[in-house]
């Protein structure tokens, strides 16, 4: 409900609702994503659903209405809230840094098998490549405390920061390397408390893997990420080359690699890793396609 004098327009909790889901009708999802904006930056849905008539703060309305016009841009709505949750817990995501997905929980599940199947008698050493929010190293950190090394790689400079407070925000133990994984140099980093060279047990990564193709072609939502968190290379399996046989000559015998992979690229990528000298392939799924490679070192 509206009211006031034409220079004053006050508005109710219920109107202020009504008025960003009415900004976003149209859109999928429109009910959730005007709620989670109007909790953003107005109040809980308790108070909505308890006090609707309580009158609603003018700056707070006027923020939530120019979020809610953003998105009908196609603004992602994680940047707006600024976090999102990732299995079960919650990432701080800005401009800059790629969203976690579901189907990355897929590949927290692959490797949890085989971080299982490891023989326990000392810390697995494991690597987070191209680790953007940390969400991969954190929540397998985080899931097997005490169990792991945690090692995390990220190039970018607008995405570190986000990845030093997830780290921090979670409490995990794991450090963090700026560098492009590509360099060889960075493998300098892998050694023990003695100042050992280490091998690594474990690699771990959600690499960029769109071709110049399919970046020619993303859906409006996905433009506003960065491109450096997507494209691959020409044909998208330039990270897996480079991982496979650079971070590959890394690994200890019978070492793992879980990647996740487009759901058109399994053949490619089993090529490459045989090519490398990996076997045991397995291929895990997300809503029916081919999204997780693992494979062990001989
Ligand atoms: C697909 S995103 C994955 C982020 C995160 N691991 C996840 O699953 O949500 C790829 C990440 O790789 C980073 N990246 C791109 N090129 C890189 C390079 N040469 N070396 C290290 N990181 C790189 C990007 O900045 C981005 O954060």
């Amino acid at each position: 409900m509206t009211s006031g004098t034409a220079d004053t327009i006050t508005m109710d909790l219920n109107g202020a609702y009504k008025k960003i889901n009415s900004i976003l009708s149209g859109m999928a999802d429109s009910g959730f994503d005007a709620l989670c904006i109007f909790e953003q930056f107005i109040t809980k849905r308790e108070e909505l659903l308890a006090f609707s008539e309580r009158e609603c703060d003018e700056t707070r309305l006027q923020r939530a209405v120019n979020a809610a016009h953003r998105r009908t841009e196609g603004y992602p709505l994680q940047y707006i809230l600024g976090e999102w949750e990732f299995y079960g817990r919650t990432f701080k995501v800005g401009e800059g840094v790629l969203i976690p997905r579901p189907d990355t929980e897929t590949l927290i599940d692959e490797a949890q098998r085989i971080i299982d199947s490891f023989d326990g008698k000392r810390r697995m050493v494991c690597a987070d490549l191209c680790a953007g929010s940390g969400c991969i190293g954190i929540t397998l950190e985080r899931n097997n405390p005490g169990k792991l090394r945690m090692y995390a790689v990220e190039l970018s400079g607008d995405v570190f920061p986000y990845l030093v407070d997830n780290i921090g925000r979670h409490g995990a133990e794991i450090v963090m390397i700026r560098g492009d994984i590509s360099n060889g140099v960075l493998l300098d980093n892998f050694i023990d408390d003695d100042g050992e060279e280490m091998g690594i047990d474990l690699i771990v990564s959600n690499p960029p893997y769109l071709s110049e193709k399919e970046m020619d072609e993303l859906q409006k939502e996905v433009t506003f990420e960065p491109s450096m968190a997507l494209y691959g290379g020409a044909d998208g399996l330039q990270f897996y080359r480079v991982i496979s046989r650079l971070w590959g000559e890394m690994l200890n015998k019978c070492g793992a690699i879980v990647f996740e992979i487009g759901e058109t690229q399994r053949a490619d990528v089993e090529k490459i890793l045989l090519e490398c000298g990996f076997c045991d392939i397995n291929i895990v799924q997300y809503a029916g396609m081919d999204r997780v490679i693992s494979a062990r070192k001989r």
